[in-house]
């Protein structure tokens, strides 16, 4: 399928915030550059603020000389800002929606858009419900049914993170969504599955016969997924005191990553496909039993401490965040998937703010052979094989063996074998939005999360949610901003019987 897609607008709501400056444009622009985005094309920017198409443009305009990973050139510029438009109202009003009718008509006219819309949710999640309901009733989401399909259009609606903040309202939101638009026209974005490395999961399993025979419970001994950032909350306190570690990153974005590593092969590699075996996995994941939740469910949050050579202030003291406030900022999970491929197999995963470094990656960390051969290398010094994918920074992947060191005594030394995206392409990887605006705009939904999966990682982890909002963090702030975070999550892996690992990876 050519990856330009057919006409269509499209409407983003929210479009004076921060995601549209920040990240949509930015990514629409370097579409635009690259010839990616359809002949007949607009985007309509909704928002409260008033603002004139003209003024839209101009804050947008600086959105893409900070933010865009190709720089601005003017006539490519003025071609690209014609195809911008904005309307103001507000998200609940129905009057908001009549006018975006008529626009997206003029529209289908004037810039051959074909009527056909992609909508956006880049508003706070409080305001998606209304956007939704009121798409619906000014007729706008055009679900697939009998009548739609006379008119002879389509809409798509993009919905932003977080989905929901437990089981309960991310039900509410799909319900709605159903109501409203059917699934195949929803897509939940997750921008870690926008991202080449993460992409590339799948290739590296798929695309290889070497690797698929020892992707399983006989050879890997355990597997770890870290998202870790540096930075603190960054001025976004009160955002984050409503959501916390788990929320933010576990629920989504290590699920997804869980679900990528440890998916059986798909029938094929369309979308329906694809997320039928990732949201097996996560079914098959135990849920955690009672008791369970303060051994293998661990949660953090940092004091004072220095990262990057620098001394910064601890959570408590961040602006918007409360100074007795039990919100984490370091989550940690220890999972089994009872599946015949895996059980058995521990999944550790971690997130966290103010980690000494940066990094996203995956480590699978295979079985230790069954005997030392090697006698100046007694079994419990050597290393195990590590595979890991680095998804940010550096991306690549590597794979520690040990190999023996050059001399005239038998010394075995672990080494790595290195690929790198950057040396070994030398082109540069798209932004994730750019490709996965474009996936939806060509109607594909393989990248975006599906509702099954988003409503099963919220039922396994809204016990924990439960938990810990019923028990007081005794010990926060429990990890130093720019330390690898709590003892007790050290002693977590350290003490698992059920695998070989004796600490987390330093990655
Ligand atoms: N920023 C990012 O990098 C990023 C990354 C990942 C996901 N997201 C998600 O994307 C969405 C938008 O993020 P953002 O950072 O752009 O947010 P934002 O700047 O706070 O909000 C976007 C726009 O929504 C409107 N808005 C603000 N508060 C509102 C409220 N209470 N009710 C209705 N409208 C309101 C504002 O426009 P008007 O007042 O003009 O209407 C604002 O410009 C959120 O769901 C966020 O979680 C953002």
């Amino acid at each position: 399928m050519p990856r330009t897609p057919g006409p269509c607008a499209l409407v983003v709501f929210g479009a004076s915030g921060d995601l549209t400056r920040r990240k949509l444009i930015p990514a629409l622009y370097a579409l635009w550059v690259q010839r990616y985005l359809p002949g007949g094309f607009a985007v309509v920017g909704v928002a409260r603020r008033p603002m004139s198409d003209d003024e839209f443009r101009e804050h947008v305009r600086k959105g893409i000389e900070e933010f865009a990973r190709l720089p601005i050139e003017e006539a490519e510029w003025r071609e690209f800002a014609a195809t911008l438009r904005y309307l103001h109202g507000d998200y609940g009003d129905p009057a908001t929606y009549q006018r975006l009718r008529e626009l997206l008509a003029q529209l289908a006219a004037e810039q051959g858009t074909g009527g056909n819309a992609l909508f956006y949710l880049g508003t706070p999640p409080s305001a998606f419900p209304a956007v939704i309901e009121q798409l619906g009733r000014a007729g706008l989401a055009c679900p697939l049914d009998e009548e739609s399909k006379q008119c002879g259009r389509w809409a798509r609606i993009v919905v932003e993170k977080p989905f929901g903040r437990d089981l309960a309202s991310a039900r509410a939101l799909d319900r709605l969504l159903e109501e409203t638009f059917g699934e195949e026209q929803v897509y939940r974005i997750d921008h870690y599955l926008g991202k080449e490395t993460v992409q590339n999961i799948l290739v590296f399993r798929f695309a290889n016969g070497i690797f698929e025979p020892v992707w399983n419970r006989r050879y890997v001994d355990h597997v770890e997924l870290t998202v870790a950032e540096s930075i603190g909350v960054e001025g976004r306190g009160s955002y984050y005191e409503e959501s916390g570690a788990l929320r933010d990153m576990v629920q989504n974005h290590l699920m997804q990553l869980l679900a990528l590593v440890a998916m059986e092969p798909p029938a094929s590699f369309d979308a329906r496909s694809v997320r039928h075996e990732k949201a097996k996995v996560v079914r098959a994941v135990r849920p955690f039993a009672p008791g369970e939740i303060g051994r293998f469910a661990l949660r953090g949050q940092y004091g004072p401490g220095a990262v990057a050579g620098g001394r910064v202030p601890g959570y408590r003291e961040e602006d918007g965040v409360a100074p007795d406030s039990r919100t984490e900022t370091f989550a940690a999970l220890r999972l089994l998937v009872d599946n015949w491929r895996w059980s058995g197999v521990p999944f550790y995963l971690r997130s966290a703010k103010r980690m000494p470094r940066r990094v996203s990656e995956i480590a699978l960390r295979f079985r230790m052979p069954p005997l030392a051969l090697f006698p100046r290398t007694p079994l419990d010094q050597a290393e195990p094989n590590v595979l890991a994918f680095r998804i940010q920074p550096a991306e690549g992947i590597s794979l520690r063996f040990e190999a023996k060191l050059p001399g005239q005594e038998l010394h075995v030394r672990s080494v790595n074998m290195e690929f790198r995206y950057g040396t070994s392409f030398g082109l540069a990887a798209p932004e994730a939005y750019e490709t996965l605006l474009l996936d939806a705009m060509r109607g594909d939904a393989t990248n975006f999360a599906s509702a099954e999966m988003v409503e099963d990682s919220w039922a396994l982890l809204d016990p924990v949610l439960n938990a810990w909002a019923a028990e007081a963090p005794g010990d926060f702030p429990n990890y130093e901003a720019g330390s690898w975070g709590p003892a007790a999550a050290d002693a977590m892996v350290a003490n698992d019987p059920v695998s070989e690992a004796r600490a987390w990876r330093r990655p």
